[in-house]
């Protein structure tokens, strides 16, 4: 006989067991449709108890075994862009650091991303900073990393980007090249990152503005940039295969800076094939988060670079006077922000904080919206 108490909780368990399996299905089928609007309302708010490097994590894996709907593949042709020489089928790309290894390109792309940037990617593997070193601010739509280029190094990315390239030879892969944080010859990690990977990257992205390795933005000051740009066109140059090169800035910048970095991406023998506006900041400007978390060290990134960027945009685009393409991002969360970095300036954009608070989904709600308002 079952006395009283063990069918009383018997009844708890399989009520419990049915609610923890609802609430996973209905999570699932969430993610999975990559509906946006879901993610905001109902994964977001439980993601702010869960560790962000974790997320970060699952979000790749989520796009690497294609456990997510395919979002619109077949763009309208006003979505149609170019980045410097190449052309994008829409102009929205996910930025450096959601896919560093190129472990998921396959999945960003059959969820509707215009192009792909991996990395920052190193010539040897290393760790990065120690843990924690994500974290989200919900009440300022915002991520702060200082993640300190953790990535899987040269011959590892390398065999998954020409993998994904043999499948897809069409689809627009950048390969984003940083520094090894104990290198003795900066310079010469970003020119073995375009030897490494010029017969597959479709363009390659030097990028001196992470703030979180030591002295990396020194690389951006007038006194060495010319000699860092020198260098990568020299062994670009020496390739079988001429890759267009993209410099991605820092946003914390004077405008003496903007003239100096602009006259030198326009020089003969430093001229860039793009630029990419910004990268993360390290301001913490009017942020409503509490202080423990906003003085966290790292860059800062989602809608409070938002402006900042925009405006950076413009005041490059006045002085490279549409000589050199401009690739925006910062704060984009609609596809509204998305068409203000365009009217600045830029001729596509990219997009990352705000997948952690929309899902990778959010590209196809950008892309209608965006598509709408060119109409
Ligand atoms: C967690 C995280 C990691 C990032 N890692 C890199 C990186 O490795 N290389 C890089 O060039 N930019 C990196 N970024 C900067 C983004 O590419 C982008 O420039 C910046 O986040 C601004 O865009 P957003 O406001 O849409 O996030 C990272 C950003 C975040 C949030």
């Amino acid at each position: 006989m079952i006395s009283q108490r063990e069918l009383i909780w018997r009844k708890a368990k399989s009520g419990i067991v049915l609610g923890v399996t609802g609430t996973v299905a209905f999570g699932g089928i969430g993610v999975w449709s990559g509906n946006e609007k879901f993610f905001e309302q109902f994964i977001a708010p439980i993601l702010t108890f869960v560790d962000p490097e974790w997320s970060h994590r699952a979000a790749v894996n989520l796009a690497r075994f294609h456990l997510q709907k395919r979002g619109i593949l077949d763009d309208p042709p006003n979505l149609r862009a170019n980045l410097g020489p190449l052309e994008v089928p829409n102009p929205i790309g996910i930025a450096a650091g959601f896919d560093k290894n190129a472990e998921c390109i396959s999945g960003l792309r059959r969820t509707g991303y215009g192009w792909v940037e991996i990395g920052s990617v190193t010539p040897i593997p290393q760790e990065g900073n120690a843990k924690p070193r994500v974290f989200r601010l919900p009440q300022d739509k915002a991520v702060l990393n200082r993640y300190g280029f953790n990535n899987d190094g040269h011959e590892q990315v390398y065999s998954r980007v020409q993998q994904f390239k043999s499948e897809h030879p069409g689809y627009i892969v950048g390969v984003n090249l940083g520094a090894n944080k104990d290198s003795s010859n900066r310079i010469s990690d970003y020119c073995k990152g375009i030897e490494r990977f010029s017969d597959t990257a479709d363009y390659f992205v030097i990028n001196i503005s992470s703030p979180n390795t030591p002295n990396l933005r020194d690389l951006q000051k007038s006194e060495t940039l010319p000699e860092l740009l020198q260098n990568v066109m020299l062994t670009r140059d020496s390739q079988t295969r001429r890759v267009p090169v993209f410099l991605k800035v820092a946003p914390d910048i004077t405008d003496a800076d903007i003239k100096s970095i602009s006259k030198i991406v326009l020089s003969k023998e430093t001229k860039v094939d793009g630029i990419i506006i910004s990268n993360t900041t390290i301001k913490r400007d009017n942020l409503e988060s509490d202080a423990k978390l906003t003085q966290e060290s790292g860059g800062l990134s989602g809608k409070p670079l938002e402006r900042t960027s925009t405006f950076l945009v413009a005041k490059f685009y006045s002085e490279l006077k549409g000589q050199v393409p401009i690739i925006g991002v910062g704060g984009i969360w609609d596809g509204k922000d998305a068409f203000a970095k365009i009217q600045a300036g830029a001729s596509a954009v990219q997009i990352y904080s705000v997948v952690a608070y929309k899902g990778l989904g959010v590209v196809n709600a950008m892309k209608k919206e965006l598509s709408e308002i060119l109409k």
